[in-house]
């Protein structure tokens, strides 16, 4: 599993369609952390690939994410085959004249994750009516149907960092991803502008290379591009760090853990070894670390209990209000490795 903060998504537009299933085991050998998958329908876009069909026979020769990119003017007709398929996300384009609003709905409720893409020409604020139901913006910077395009540099540009604003409703694990001409030569800038998801198609696809090497220097460079254009020189939080958040005794924890969880922050309670009064014991509160800051401004306050029936100080590294409380001290759990996260810690779209 990659550490680092941007994820890569092969796009298997471009591998040999003659052999999708070595296609996708092979990205995934090669460490690609999602599957991409390009649905044209001829109309949309002058080009046709693939469907649902295919998508679903896919399924099972990868544990892979799927991101289906659906370039078609239907969408809403066609959701439910993409849906079976076993898409993990779901990603359209707002340029289509069918409805927009009831489809994103339907990709939600059926616990996906939704998004909206734009062509280069389109401007951001064409999403501006559907904020509220988006946790995917995917900017394209080459124009829709085929790969292999040069990289649209103007149009990352003036984008991808406003396009954080229209996931920005999510206090946890909203998306934007980058799609188009993205390889070893965009990476760095695509990272430094903040895509968290950089698709890439025809640069894995060359034969006689090495798919993993590309792979991990796409990835590296774009959290490069991520440290020094956006992050003051430091590092990127990995996507898959956990912090303590609070360290409770559990009639404090526990609704308080519910309460992050219906607002969008993935939440573990692990039991603490402090003392904890009888029948109510101490119980740590860990949250990814990417969602740290979102946490402690809208829940910062009850992260800290009665002293009196504090079972440990409440906190972790970064924490203004008190040291570390870092879990891990005891083995217990680590509480902000990448490498480390606490079994079962993982949530669908915090990959
Ligand atoms: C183009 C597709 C892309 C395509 C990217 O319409 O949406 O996903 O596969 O290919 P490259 O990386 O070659 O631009
Ligand atoms: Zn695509």
């Amino acid at each position: 599993m990659a550490t680092g903060r941007a994820r890569v998504a092969a796009s298997i537009l471009d591998a040999d369609l003659g052999n999708l299933a070595h296609a996708v085991t092979r990205a995934e050998r090669a460490g690609a952390d999602r599957i991409h998958l390009d649905v044209m329908d001829g109309h949309f876009v002058p080009n046709l690939t693939f469907g649902a069909r295919t998508i679903r026979a896919l399924r099972r020769r990868t544990r892979l994410p799927f991101d289906a990119h659906l370039m078609i003017d239907e969408p809403g007709h066609y959701l439910d085959e993409f849906l079976d398929a076993g898409c993990d996300s779901i990603t359209f384009h707002v340029e289509i004249d069918e409805e927009i609003a009831p489809t994103l709905e339907r990709i939600r409720s059926a616990g996906r994750m939704a998004g909206l893409a734009v062509r280069p020409k389109t401007p951001l604020s064409a999403l501006e009516p559907y904020r509220t139901l988006i946790d995917i913006v995917l900017v394209m910077t080459v124009e829709p149907g085929f790969g292999g395009q040069a990289f649209m540099r103007d149009v990352a540009a003036e984008k991808l960092l406003k396009a954080r604003d229209y996931v920005s409703h999510r206090l946890h694990g909203g998306e934007v991803h980058v799609d188009g001409g993205v390889n070893r030569e965009s990476a760095e800038f695509v990272g430094s502008q903040g895509a968290d998801v950089l698709v890439v198609g025809s640069a894995l696809w060359v034969p006689r290379h090495d798919m993993g090497r590309e792979v991990r220097l796409v990835r590296a460079l774009a959290d490069e591009g991520f440290q020094y254009g956006l992050n003051d020189g430091r590092p990127p939080i990995p996507r898959d760090a956990m912090v303590t958040f609070a360290n409770l005794p559990r009639s404090l924890a526990a609704p308080l853990a519910d309460e992050m969880d219906a607002a969008g922050i993935p939440v573990l309670m692990l039991r603490g070894d402090g003392p904890g009064d009888a029948g109510d014991a101490a119980y740590v509160v860990l949250i990814p670390a990417s969602a740290e800051d979102a946490a402690r401004q809208r829940f910062g306050a009850r992260a800290t209990a009665d002293p009196g029936r504090r079972a440990r100080p409440a906190g972790s590294e970064t924490d203004p209000a008190g040291p570390g409380g870092a879990i891990g001290e005891d083995g217990a759990a680590p509480a902000s490795s990448g490498a480390g996260t606490p079994r079962g810690g993982r949530r669908k779209g915090d990959r």
